[in-house]
């Protein structure tokens, strides 16, 4: 149908014909000569017709997005065009067809007409280079990560989507199984129980571009169906997972996008991450830090600050933001605002207008409550300087980090101080457990096939809200880019760790025998990591939403807004699979 791509039409093809094919994506006639924009993959190449071309008539119907077949003769262009690939030439049309016309388009094709009508004609929207520039980007990861994969010996192995429930975390998807009635799989929230039996049956080395589905809240980082490269090792420490996945990243993100990133990746432990940064994916890139004074504070007159001092469950911690004294109240109830949606009661600020003048110098609602010592040991403490803004928050400690971190990413950002760099690092040493108030009981940080950092069954179970795990998040730019750990593979560890989470023997048999099986046949040593394709995609590409790189996306609101997902079935066919509708 064509000779050429658009977009590769060059100064060599000078005074040849070709055909190509494409959309318009302008049309115009100026001054009674017709110029087409025409594009596809490529790219755009002008095409003109003259009055008396023999295309002309046909080039003045031409409409935006008109799908085209065009034939001509490659010609220098008189006024060059720098900005396009192939601005130093044009195609004389001699014939144009409009094989298929776009009719009714609902918007303007370089208009942007938000989100929801780019997501529902998402046919019009993926045309968009900016969107094929995406796209294309992803693919080039996955391709240059099998690569790499393939080359030192990883087996490709595909896992079942019908399935049986694996605990990540989220709520399962559910399918009816027709021919068992009352009886449901799941789809996997990741292929990590069938990964690890892959590893007793003795593939030692495993990769999975791999779909998972998991029903949690969306965001601009979270899909309900989503893309991991998922691994797995047999025979191996955490360090040697690590160092090998993290060269892996490094080699690719050099291939892909010529980024290259630092060598070694710095490590953290998690209590460290929470503690400067209130948040277990700091972003790296800015350098603002928590501080902690509930020693300075504690029995000041401000009754929040002392409360949360003396409560072992607390924290109080202050923020410097440099030179944002001169922020208006607007734009620190705004700062709040933003707390509170991370669970802050408040964010009470200390303006540092002149740091020489002791209290005089101070411009704060909350000065008064504090005695000069107090004040004094406080701003030592933030290394507050005349021009800075202190914001502290009091709470439950890990309220105030949750925050406190957003709130130190907000006056990054607003401060200009986000850094123009790639800042990776591990974050290590999680707890094994989380304390659920709601449940009232313990519950996996990662997953519940996690190793506990002490080997030994009693130990765990004298003190499970101080274990470690052996656990590892790989975090890039404040995004956590892949998450994985040292397995545990003695079905009696297996058993306590279930145990400690509340899941007792017999519900323990019924939803994992098969693992527990699998760990008394002589399972190996194992352990992995899974990446977020998705979001490695999109930071490759340099978007801040997963959902650019993903061809189908679904919305906040869990839909497909082009197919209109999630549909009522009908009667018939709920029958079938032993469903009833239950409306509340
Ligand atoms: P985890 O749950 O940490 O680990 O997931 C691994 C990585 O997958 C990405 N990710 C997501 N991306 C888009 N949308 C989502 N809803 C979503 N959820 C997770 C993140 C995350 O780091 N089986 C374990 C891995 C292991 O232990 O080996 C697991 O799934 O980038
Ligand atoms: P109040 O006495 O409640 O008016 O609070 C005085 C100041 O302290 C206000 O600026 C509040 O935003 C702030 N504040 C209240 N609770 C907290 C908290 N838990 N952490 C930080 N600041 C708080």
């Amino acid at each position: 149908m064509r000779t050429h791509f658009c977009g590769l039409v060059d100064e060599s093809l000078i005074g040849s014909s070709v055909t190509l094919c494409g959309w318009a994506d302008v049309a115009r006639n100026l001054g009674g000569v017709c110029f087409i924009d025409l594009r596809d993959h490529e790219g755009i190449v002008q095409v003109v017709a003259e009055p008396d071309n023999p295309a002309y008539a046909q080039a003045c119907e031409v409409g935006y997005e008109d799908a085209l077949r065009v034939t001509g003769t490659v010609r220098a262009r008189h006024s060059i065009n720098e900005r396009l690939k192939t601005g130093r030439v044009e195609v004389v049309a001699e014939r144009i067809e409009i094989v298929n016309p776009a009719r009714n388009l609902p918007y303007h094709f370089h208009e942007n007409p938000g989100e929801d009508l780019r997501l529902r004609y998402r046919h019009l929207d993926l045309r968009r280079p900016e969107m094929q520039r995406m796209l294309r980007t992803r693919t080039r990861l996955v391709q240059a990560l099998r690569r790499w994969l393939d080359a030192r010996g990883f087996q490709d192995i595909e896992t079942p989507i019908l399935t049986k429930a694996t605990p990540e975390g989220a709520r399962d998807f559910l399918v009816p199984a027709r021919l068992h009635p009352g009886e449901f799989y799941a789809l996997p929230q990741s292929p990590q129980l069938f990964k690890q039996i892959l590893m007793v049956a003795g593939f030692d080395r495993y990769y999975q571009i791999a779909r998972c589905f998991r029903d949690e809240a969306l965001r601009a980082d979270r899909q309900l169906e989503f893309t991991q490269l998922d691994m797995e090792f047999a025979w191996v420490t955490e360090r040697e997972v690590q160092d090998c996945v993290e060269a892996m990243i490094r080699d690719v993100f050099s291939e892909v996008a010529g980024i290259e990133l630092p060598a070694p990746f710095p490590r953290m432990p998690y209590a460290e991450a929470m503690r400067r940064y209130g948040s277990d994916k700091p972003d790296l890139r800015i350098p603002l830090e928590l501080v902690d004074v509930a020693a300075q504070v504690k029995g000041c007159g401000f009754k929040v600050f002392s409360d949360w001092a003396a409560d072992p469950g607390g924290r109080v911690a202050v923020l410097r933001c440099p030179g944002a004294a001169v922020w208006s109240r607007r734009q620190i109830d705004e700062m709040a605002a933003h707390a509170a949606k991370f669970g802050a009661k408040g964010l009470a600020w200390i303006k540092v207008e002149d740091r020489g003048r002791g209290r005089e110098g101070l411009n704060s609602p909350i000065a008064k409550f504090l005695d000069d010592a107090t004040l004094e040991a406080v701003l030592d403490a933030a290394g507050a300087a005349s021009g800075d803004l202190l914001l502290f928050g009091a709470g439950p400690y890990r309220t105030v980090c949750d925050f406190m971190g957003a709130v130190r990413l907000r006056a990054g950002q607003e401060l200009g101080l986000v850094e123009n760099a790639w800042r990776p690092l591990w974050v290590t040493d999680f707890p094994m457990f989380e304390w659920d108030e709601e449940a009232g009981r313990f519950v996996a940080l990662h997953h519940p096939f996690t190793a506990p950092a002490v080997d030994d069954i009693a130990e765990l179970r004298a003190s499970p809200g101080l274990a470690v795990s052996r656990g590892y998040d790989m975090v890039l730019n404040g995004n956590e880019v892949g998450g994985g750990s040292i397995r545990i593979h003695r079905p009696e560890m297996q058993r306590a760790v279930f145990d400690l989470l509340g899941i007792g023997a017999q519900e323990a048999e019924a939803k994992f025998g098969f693992l527990l099986e699998a760990l008394q046949h002589g399972a190996p040593p194992h352990g992995g990591i899974a990446f977020g394709i998705d979001r490695l995609a999109a930071l490759l590409a340099g978007t801040d939403s997963i959902r650019d790189v993903i061809a189908f996306p679904k919305t906040t609101t869990a839909q497909c807004l082009m197919t209109g997902a999630p549909s009522p079935i009908d009667a018939e066919q709920l029958r079938e699979v032993h469903v009833a509708v239950l409306r509340d």
